[in-house]
């Protein structure tokens, strides 16, 4: 958020709307993380997340608790420091569940052995253990920590959590006596009255809630989303992870019941004094606790005093009126549960503690600043230690930029900010004036015996004292603090009884200097580490995801005091860096850079700052880093880089592309030749033919698209001839895609507006499933028949090949069978029925004759074709040998074919070395592409891909694989030079199937459908042509002979 152009509230809150909206919870300015909460679980908390920001930079990965936890491990493990986090924001921000996700990403990543699992184990399951003890439903969270606590994890020095300590503050201890409506008491109670055995109800006397005085107040017993029995067995299995014997876990639950028992002892007033209503109710809490029925209802109904009299101090036991004697059952109550809880936060500190401290990181969950109707004590003291974090915040924000540009040698001015210290002092100030803890401990221990008196006395005292403080106001019960994140109007009556009622014999410590001392403590703590910060916002009081309430968000933002920290965080710079990590992040930029700069690191900055001319008050260089002012200025630079990497991306990707594409057609070429291998003659040119699949291009014609589906992906489209009954041909458009086989035909239309015109018509489809085979000759004619379950279809195309491999791959997937693909020089095929004498079987037969066209001669039901021989039927491509070999041998067959009239193309044993020579004297000054050619076997490995990216080479989807040839030729296999060129007469001609680029002064080179003369044929493959008056060779099967 820093780089945002503009700062102020408004654009703060846009920024972090948007993102929330969008569901990115997570947001940084400069090092502090802002988490909004989401109300539902997101996405992005799993192993996958863990592992991605496990040693990531900041700005590598998107804003995340994780990377934050990250960094403070790597920053204690490197620079050997503690760390601590501090979390804050007010109840149900969501505090407690990122201090959850710290420890969970914690012990993930870090090892260690059982002892140290030992030792994860106990933190993870203090959470559950210490929630049900300390936290409780509320307005504002349904489980909301009811108490501070700042959780060291201790760390051995090889990164291992091997220890931890937690130290816990404030505990609300109110909420045990009473509760405000539609709030509850601390979990454990209902999950105990929930989840307790049959057994344990009757040894605790558990009744339903609503028995319980101490729970009846508010009406509220259940909680959305809250299983409290299951919650019990959690609480339970926690204290045994944690190591609490059997017998104190029963003790724990006894003063659980016990307190609530306690609480259903009523008084009533019988002349001034308080008495026990009913004696009865004493039985059961005096058992569960392990007292004396007479002496609880001693202590419930009268105190120890001291006193004075004439220099002489006496103890003495005064009566309570019905009053006192509830306000002593309920700080019974308090103080028990106080001592319980201590007592867990105790054990779990004996599980894990070690000797002596190495490492730490430090996580700070207290509960949020809140403001109620009526403000006693305990938030008071919340309130005044949020306060104080808000000024470790600050001051350390503040101070730690401040010294990073007194380090660097960078001038800068101080920025403007709220600074809550006065706060702060009007709250903790000793004297000059005495803050308000300090006119409360005085009013405390002078007052406590005359009661009444107390309340008029802490307001004048209060006044005379604070009485000017901007941010102190008072009225005739209560005065009011202006903290920093509102105003917190508090009671007199509700803020300190239990000070006013002290039972000790020396002066006590009041609870406020106890909080004081807490408080700066835990300052003190945190100053020692290096600091973190999470700042939690609550966007609704809903709990509803999505749903943002702007001037909550606002208030929080102002309060947070997120513009101020935005701002200092810009006041110099928005952005500093290393030089190093500067000079790797932009190194792409120039070519000095790239991949290293060589020179002094600062100059290799400026080289780069000036490289995207950058203004020079732009930014400024440090001793070590470079800090640049605007974020603009920085996207420049991030801008460049973006693009860079762009086109270098758009270039590796397109040769990928290509080279990915050329492998699947060259691996479909194969396969198809597999499947003619050894059963059908193979015409010249095919062979090494390069596969396109849609020659009619489809993308570019609605005609023929409308038969598809809208997304339908088309295998292969081409252009065939059908024959029928009589064995007369036609067009037809032949469209393969995943679903079937479309047959497209043209007819004029007989009707309507259209008449006259020629439509498109879908002649006929064929499901996979209906087609059960298909049959060839044996010889290099383009026929085939598609056997289906009505008919058959005989059709003819030069694309066959391609077109059978890419059916019988789709087939399989669909059908999960093998198509039967026959071979036969007779080839019979069922008609369409069509009225009188339809129906009954074609027969084609297939002959050698002259020729390399198929003759046609229809005779009643037959068909015969007649076909010059074809390449041999063991003819494959390529690319299944070795490529320096085989090219000469496709070569020679080439010339053995055209010779000899149907000579087979050896398969046995070859020996390269027999007929390869790789230079001759006269060549030896050209020198070969690629380096010289492998040698290998003629079955050998398949070779690998052409990696030749001349982007004209690479339009392979109508050129040859013509770098293959080039490269791996064998020159000594070239004819000598021809004689002079003669002007020749008219003599045979050739058409050129494929683009060929000559590499030799003695080579000639031509574009597809180049028409000229054919001077020469050569067994060696490489044919003379004459081009443009100009000689030369050329490879023979680039050509067709006209
Ligand atoms: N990151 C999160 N993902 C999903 N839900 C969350 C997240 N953070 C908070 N919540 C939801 O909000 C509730 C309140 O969060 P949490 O208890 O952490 O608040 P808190 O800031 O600790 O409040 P308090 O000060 O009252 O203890 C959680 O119980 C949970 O339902
Ligand atoms: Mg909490």
């Amino acid at each position: 958020m820093v780089l945002l152009s503009k700062i102020t509230e408004d654009a703060i809150v846009d920024n972090l709307k948007k993102r929330y909206m969008d569901d990115y919870i997570f947001t940084y300015i400069g090092p502090v993380l802002i988490s909004v909460n989401p109300f539902k679980q997101m996405p992005y908390f799993t192993d996958r997340e863990i592992e991605l920001y496990q040693g990531a930079a900041q700005y590598e990965n998107p804003p995340h608790i994780y990377a934050l936890t990250d960094n403070m491990y790597r920053n204690m493990m490197i620079d050997g420091e503690n760390q601590c986090v501090i979390i804050s924001g007010e109840s149900g921000a969501g505090k407690t569940v990122a201090a959850k996700y710290i420890m969970g990403y914690i012990s993930k990543v870090s090892g260690g052995g059982s002892k140290v699992q030992h030792v994860k184990e106990i933190i993870l399951q203090s959470n559950p253990l210490l929630e049900a003890f300390g936290n409780a439903k509320t307005v504002r969270n349904n489980n909301s920590s009811r108490f501070g606590k700042y959780f060291e994890i201790q760390f051995s020095r090889g990164g291992e959590p091997d220890g931890g300590k937690i130290s816990n503050f404030l505990l609300e201890k109110s909420r045990v006596v009473s509760q405000n409506e539609n709030e509850r008491n601390f979990h454990i109670y209902y999950q105990l009255i929930e989840g307790a055995s049959a057994q344990q109800r009757e040894a605790l006397g558990i009744m339903t809630p609503d028995y319980y005085y101490y729970l009846n107040q508010s009406g509220t017993y259940k909680v959305d989303g809250t299983n409290d029995s299951k919650d019990f067995q959690e609480t339970m299995e926690a204290m045994q992870v944690i190591g609490i014997p059997g017998d104190i876990q029963t003790q724990v639950l006894q003063i659980v019941a016990g307190i609530l028992h306690l609480g259903n002892i009523s008084f009533i007033e019988a002349g001034n004094y308080g008495q026990v209503e009913s004696t009865d109710l004493l039985a059961f809490p005096a058992y569960l606790l392990g007292i004396d029925p007479n002496r609880l209802q001693d202590k419930l109904t009268s105190r120890k005093m001291d006193s004075k009299w004439g220099g002489k101090s006496e103890s003495i036991n005064v009566t309570l009126n019905q009053e006192q004697a509830n306000y002593t059952r309920d700080a019974l109550a308090k103080a028990l549960y106080a001592r319980l809880f201590d007592y867990l936060v105790e054990s779990i500190n004996k599980a894990i503690q070690k000797p002596h401290e190495e490492f730490s990181i430090g996580v700070l969950d207290i509960y949020g600043f809140e403001i109620f109707q009526r403000n006693g004590f305990e938030q008071f003291c919340i309130n005044f230690v949020n306060e104080k974090l808000q000024q470790i915040f600050i001051e350390l924000t503040l101070k730690a930029e401040q010294e990073e540009y007194v380090q660097e040698g960078i001038k800068w001015t101080p920025i403007e900010y709220f600074n809550n210290k006065i706060v702060c002092d009007l709250i903790e100030n000793k004297l000059n004036p005495p803050g308000i803890m300090s006119v409360l401990d005085d009013v405390c221990a002078t007052m406590h015996a005359k009661g009444e008196g107390a309340d008029g006395t802490l307001l004048q005292k209060l006044q005379a004292a604070v009485g000017t403080h901007e941010h102190f106001n008072s009225w005739n019960s209560g005065f009011v603090i202006h903290h920093y994140a509102g105003k917190v109007s508090n009671f007199i009556r509700s803020l300190f009884p239990e000070n006013l009622n002290t039972d000790k014999k020396a002066r006590p410590t009041t609870a406020g200097s106890k909080i004081k001392k807490q408080a700066n403590d835990l300052v003190n703590t945190l100053m020692k580490c290096t600091p973190h910060y999470i700042r939690c916002i609550k966007p609704n009081e809903t709990k509803r995801p999505k749903d943002w309430e702007e001037s909550r968000v606002r208030h929080q933002v102002e309060y947070l005091g997120l513009r101020e920290n935005i701002r200092v965080r810009r006041a110099g710079f928005a952005y500093r860096r290393l030089f190093s990590k500067f000079l790797m992040r932009y190194a792409i930029l120039t070519a000095e850079t790239w991949p290293c700069w060589r020179g002094p690191e600062q100059q290799g900055v400026l080289h780069l700052l000036r490289s995207v001319n950058m203004d020079n008050d732009q930014y400024q260089m440090g001793r070590t880093k470079v800090f640049v002012k605007n974020p603009e200025s920085l996207f420049l630079l991030e801008e460049m880089r973006e693009r860079k990497f762009d086109t270098f991306a758009r270039i590796i990707q397109k040769a990928w592309r290509k080279f990915i594409a050329r492998k699947k057609y060259e691996q479909m070429r194969e396969e198809a030749s597999d499947i003619l291998y050894n059963s059908k003659e193979r015409r010249k040119n095919s062979i090494n033919r390069n596969f396109v699949g849609d020659y009619l291009g489809l993308e570019q014609r609605p005609e023929l698209r409308q038969f598809l589906a809208k997304r339908e992906r088309v295998d292969f489209a081409d252009s065939v001839n059908k024959f029928d009954r009589r064995f007369k041909s036609i067009k037809r458009d032949l469209i393969l895609t995943p679903k079937g086989i479309y047959l497209i035909g043209r007819e004029k239309v007989k009707k309507g507006p259209e008449k006259g015109q020629i439509k498109e018509v879908l002649k006929r489809k064929m499901e996979f499933g209906s087609i059960s085979s298909v049959s060839l000759s044996t010889r290099q004619d383009d026929f085939f028949v598609l056997h289906e379950a009505q008919y058959d279809s005989l059709l003819e195309s030069n694309f066959k090949t391609e077109f059978l491999s890419l059916l019988s791959k789709r087939y399989e997937e669909v059908t999960k069978r093998k198509l039967t693909i026959s071979f036969g020089d007779r080839l019979e095929f069922r008609v369409k029925k069509e009225g009188w004498g339809g129906g009954g079987t074609r027969i084609v037969v297939f002959q050698k004759g002259p020729g390399d066209l198929a003759q046609l001669k229809p005779g009643g039901k037959t068909l015969s074709v007649t076909i010059g021989d074809g390449l041999p039927k063991s003819s494959s491509s390529l690319y299944h040998r070795t490529a320096g070999l085989l090219l000469k041998h496709t070569f020679r067959s080439l010339s053995s074919v055209h010779q000899n009239g149907g000579a087979k193309f050896p398969r046995g044993p070859h020996n390269p070395q027999a007929d390869i020579t790789y230079s001759s004297p006269q060549k030896q000054g050209r020198p070969l592409q690629g380096g010289p050619p492998k040698l290998g076997s003629q079955r050998g490995p398949r070779p690998p891909a052409p990696n030749q990216y001349n982007q004209r080479n690479l339009d392979f989807l109508n050129v040859p694989d013509q770098g293959m040839k080039q490269r791996k030729r064998s020159i000594t296999q070239r004819p000598p030079p021809a004689p002079k060129p003669q002007p020749r007469p008219q003599g045979p001609r050739c058409r050129a199937l494929y683009q060929y680029v000559g590499q030799d002064t003695d080579e000639i080179s031509f574009e597809v459908n180049d028409v000229f003369d054919l001077v020469k044929e050569d067994a060696s493959g490489w044919w003379t042509g004459r081009i443009g008056g100009k000689e030369g060779l050329f490879p023979g099967n680039y050509v067709e002979k006209i």
